[in-house]
């Protein structure tokens, strides 16, 4: 079940300096702050030990987001673009993404809901916001924050092509393979992450953590 993204390799968070390490925000913090004193608007102090290690810090966000920018202004050179991100995980993504992107784009949001508040997809997938405009015929990217069972990409896959757009891509910045339930054909992939269930840039826990400018692992004690 686990797939690269169909035409960039995606990237493995081993290549990540601190991936496989588990430490404790507060040692990490101060070589963290050593260093990014100025540029870190979030007190990681206040995150405390709910969340137990770093999967991709700010700047390794930022560079592969920039990549996957190029990639897609490449693969949609000359040709009509609309975004659809998915709320509200994938707010930071979007704002990145297209940030640093050198065309025009069109953007549109769709809320759906697959979670409740706990950390386990329930597969029910229902529509709380809808597209404002009509997609007959467009280039749609979906943008997601993270493509866990993949239930939820595949459904709103399937919802956006019967509504006759002329191609549904999906870009997503963050992929577990080892928890698919079903396959879903992700064109672009930032990071294959472990199973464990994150927080941070967009992700959240019970709607919190979402301002993190890192995504890190949430500590199982906040949930078992
Ligand atoms: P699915 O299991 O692929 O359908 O995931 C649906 C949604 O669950 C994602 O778009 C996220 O909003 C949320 N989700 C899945 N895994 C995580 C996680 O590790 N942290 C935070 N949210 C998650
Ligand atoms: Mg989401």
């Amino acid at each position: 079940m686990a797939r690269s993204g169909r035409d960039q390799p995606s990237r493995r968070c081993e290549g990540c300096p601190n991936f496989g390490q588990t430490f404790g925000l507060r040692p990490q913090l101060a070589s963290s702050l050593a260093h990014s004193k100025e540029t870190h608007p979030v007190d990681l102090q206040a995150v405390g030990t709910d969340v137990e290690r770093v999967i991709a810090t700010e700047e390794q966000l930022s560079s592969r987001i920039a990549e996957m920018a190029a990639q897609v202004d490449k693969d949609y050179a000359g040709k009509d673009l609309l975004l659809v991100g998915v709320l509200k995980g994938a707010v930071m993504a979007m704002a990145d993404l297209t940030r640093a992107m050198q065309r025009h784009i069109e953007m549109d949001w769709m809320a759906v809901s697959s979670y409740g508040s706990g950390t386990k997809s329930s597969g029910v997938v229902r529509i709380l916001k809808d597209l404002d405009r009509d997609i007959t015929g467009r280039n749609i990217l979906i943008v997601e924050d993270i493509v866990d069972s993949g239930l939820t990409l595949s459904w709103l896959r399937a919802n956006l092509v019967s509504r006759g757009a002329g191609s549904v891509e999906i870009l997503t910045i963050l992929r577990k393979p080892e928890a698919a339930k079903v396959e879903v054909d992700v064109k672009y992939v930032g990071f294959d992450i472990p199973k464990d269930f994150v927080v941070g840039y967009g992700l959240d826990f019970d709607e919190k953590y979402r301002n993190l400018d890192f995504i890190g692992v949430l500590a199982k004690h906040m949930y078992e």
